[in-house]
């Protein structure tokens, strides 16, 4: 059990022991992890807050202005009635046209429609209910996002095996990935395939891609059943000449049927709009009947944990992507501001007087970019950087550190790093 569990048990048995005894099992595993969300907490009021996993300018958040003015566009209608469990139909098909049109070499006979979930931890947590057991195995790379470990590890009692995706010189690998297929010996094996990743920014190139694709392949011809978890939360914050489409497409291509992608995805950050909770699950698989099946025991999970998702964000969505040419030009706009801070960010900390003091990892996409800190205890340095620099990072282990430029304005960037490499100065 999770020492934050037991710490909360004994708390509840001294507190209320007749409650504690009430807990059931996941009750008692249960806990609030002590991660991004409380170090976020902590540095709530610095001045360059690089934790967030969103995308905001120093004075608000950066949104698309179509969506915030369709608060004011809709009707009764749109906002009050329940939605269905399974989202709304008109929503469910413009965003698997929006699927079809950013992955065109998907065959739309391939996949499912897509689902509404209540973004993407809720699908997360769909898949969970749906394929994991106990003991199962998940495959992670062990650069994650924390919430993983809770979802299946915590509520679902699987056993998470960890692989690394960056060699020692920081340089993204698909090898050992590869290596954990290729000796997998499982009936069954369950991974989450998270590019741009979640904490590293780093998406594969079509080779790596390849390598990853051919070596599910190879596993499920020995017979071993698949479930590819696509997490495609920031999907199409590419800035570098990357594999351009999902890694579901590349899923879906294969010819076997032992293998199911699974593609979760949503508004949260292709849209801009996290606290909107519109998310989509889809089966990457063609039999008609199959389809049909897994979407009716999807609406059973909803229908049984949230009944059903918000009706007002879904009609926002909906209403917006009716009119995507001016969505799309908004979205473009911000797109075009993050890859700036990326292309800023690149340049700075490559640079020569940075080497003492860390090692970037790999990255090409997404919110962040994580560096390996040298001499210096990653929490330690969390810690000074807020109480003497103002500034807010990550500490993902004792060694690696997550900064979000998606939160720091571009001209703050080489304040930002030559702030984080002076208070690793001041520590080593
Ligand atoms: C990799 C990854 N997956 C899923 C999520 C969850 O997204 P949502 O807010 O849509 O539940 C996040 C959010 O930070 C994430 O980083």
């Amino acid at each position: 059990m999770n020492p934050l569990a037991l710490d909360l048990n004994e708390q509840l048995s001294k507190a209320q022991p007749q409650v504690a005894d009430m807990l059931s099992d996941l009750g008692k595993l249960m806990y609030y992890p002590k991660g991004i969300l409380s170090q976020s907490a902590e540095a709530k009021k610095t001045k360059y807050n690089a934790t967030i996993g969103m995308a905001t300018y120093s004075d608000r958040k950066m949104y698309a202005d179509s969506l915030y003015n369709a608060f004011n566009e809709l009707e009764p209608d749109d906002i009050f009635p329940y939605a269905p469990p399974q989202g709304l139909e008109e929503l469910r098909d413009l965003w698997k046209d929006k699927v079809q049109r950013d992955n065109p070499e998907l065959n739309p006979n391939d996949y499912s429609r897509p689902i509404v979930t209540n973004a993407l931890t809720h699908g997360l947590s769909l898949v969970g209910d749906m394929f994991v057991d106990t003991n199962d195995t998940i495959l992670l790379p062990n650069h994650n996002w924390g919430n993983y470990k809770l979802i299946f590890s915590t509520r679902h009692s699987a056993q998470i095996e960890t692989y690394p995706i960056f060699d020692d010189n920081g340089n993204f690998t698909t090898q050992g990935l590869v290596e954990a297929l290729d000796r997998s010996n499982q009936e069954k094996i369950f991974l989450i395939l998270n590019y741009p990743n979640n904490p590293t920014g780093y998406t594969p190139n079509k080779d790596e891609v390849k390598e990853i694709v051919n070596a599910i392949d190879r596993l499920s011809k020995r017979g071993t059943n698949v479930i590819a978890v696509v997490d495609d939360a920031y999907f199409g914050l590419f800035y570098e000449d990357v594999y351009p489409y999902s890694l579901f497409t590349a899923l879906t291509q294969l010819d076997s049927e032992h293998v199911l992608p699974i593609r979760l995805d949503g508004a949260t950050k292709e849209l801009f709009a996290w606290g909107f909770r519109v998310g989509f699950i889809t089966f990457g698989i063609s039999d008609q009947k199959a389809q049909e099946v897994l979407e009716a025991k999807i609406k059973g999970l909803i229908r049984s944990n949230i009944s059903s998702g918000p009706m007002p964000t879904q009609s926002i969505v909906k209403h917006v992507l009716e009119n995507k040419d001016q969505l799309d030009r908004e979205l473009q706009r911000n797109f075009e501001t993050l890859k700036a801070r990326y292309e800023v960010t690149k340049d700075l900390v490559y640079q020569d007087q940075y080497q003492s003091c860390w090692q970037p990892y790999d990255f090409n996409s997404g919110y962040f970019m994580a560096l390996q800190v040298k001499g210096v205890d990653a929490e330690e340095l969390r810690v000074h950087l807020i109480n003497k620099y103002s500034i807010g990072v990550v500490a993902l282990n004792d060694k690696d550190i997550r900064i979000a430029f998606s939160c720091v304005e571009k001209e703050d960037l080489q304040y930002v790093f030559d702030s984080i490499a002076q208070a690793i100065n001041d520590l080593q």
